[in-house]
């Protein structure tokens, strides 16, 4: 893709951020964004939710707030358009309460249904949130517990309990507007969300972005129940493997690191949570205000170290 390189353009796509910023005056930037994929899940209202939660996402991930989505929208003759409907009404819902207006968009015919949002926020130029100013001595925050790549390719294979379907679905339908609500006013050096690469890969954007290292603390990832057990079975879906291709040789692994672990750091999250570096005074403040405002697993998961021989260095 050709380089856009304008005054104006504060966040392009040199450094694989999850929206581009254009500043319109010292008060106002706009964020724009755009995300879709094909369902996760059965049921379509739950589909609807899901993507358009995902792309209100990278809004949210730049310490952005979303005004107005539009729907892009695949959708195969062969299904009743009440599917098509619910789709709709669940994107629809996420929109309403992202505080967001839905004010159109596009349908194509596609043999596969396919849904997401184009999504056009504001920040303020001077509280725009990167993946590439990660400081070093902050820690790492994740806001959403992982695994649900694994636990979709377990739904999708009919091996998942009824409890673990709800706590995939929960997990996924959760706007991160609430942890970055949470976090608000808290020192904060850099922002991402995990989605399709994994936390592995979207820490190394930040990590090789920032130019620091990252320390990974293995033994506290916050694991949505049942992937771990999933992941054990070899239950993991592809991406997570091209994942690990992709980071896998930027990243050091100590000895004694958990498989499933490993497994579940590369696995490819739907509508994944925030991962934020903050400055360590501010840590605990973080942690009382996300357990007040958000009711997801989150946890410290790491350190931000300087620039070492490998981006990420996971430790027992
Ligand atoms: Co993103
Ligand atoms: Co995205």
């Amino acid at each position: 893709m050709p380089r856009m390189k304008d005054e104006r353009l504060i966040v392009g796509s040199d450094t694989s951020d999850d929206a581009a910023v254009y500043k319109l005056n010292e008060e106002t930037a706009l964020v724009q964004t755009v995300d879709f994929f094909t369902p996760v899940v059965d049921d379509p209202y739950t589909f609807g939710q899901i993507a358009a939660a995902n792309s209100l996402s990278d809004v949210y991930a730049m310490g952005g707030q979303p005004l107005v989505a539009m729907n892009i929208v695949c959708f195969p003759d062969c299904l009743k358009l009440e599917v098509l409907e619910q789709i709709l009404k669940g994107g629809a819902d996420k929109a309403i309460e992202a505080g967001a207006l839905l004010v159109g968009g596009h349908s194509v015919k596609d043999e596969e249904p396919k849904y997401g949002l184009s999504v056009t926020g504001i920040v303020h130029p001077e509280k725009v949130l990167v993946n590439s100013t990660a400081r070093v001595g902050d820690y790492l925050i994740l806001t959403k517990p992982l695994g649900l790549g694994i636990l979709n390719t377990a739904i999708k294979a009919d091996m998942a309990s009824k409890d673990q379907y709800d706590a995939a679905v929960k997990t996924m339908v959760t706007l991160n507007k609430y942890a970055l609500e949470a976090l608000d006013g808290l020192n904060i050096s850099s922002c991402t969300d995990v989605t399709g690469f994994g936390f592995l890969g979207h820490a190394h954007e930040m990590a090789e972005g920032s130019e620091v290292s990252l320390e990974i603390y293995s033994d506290r990832i916050p694991i949505i129940e049942g992937a771990e057990g999933f992941a054990g079975m070899g239950i993991i879906p592809e991406g997570a493997y091209s994942n690990k291709n992709h980071v896998g040789g930027d990243i050091e692994v100590e000895e004694g690191v958990e498989e499933v672990i490993l497994d579940l750091l590369y696995d490819p999250q739907t509508s994944g949570g925030l991962l934020v570096a903050i400055d360590k005074n501010d840590v605990e403040k973080a942690l009382e205000s996300l357990s007040a405002n958000t009711d997801n697993e989150f946890a410290v998961v790491g350190q931000v170290i300087s620039k070492g021989e490998k981006a990420i260095y996971i430790k027992k």
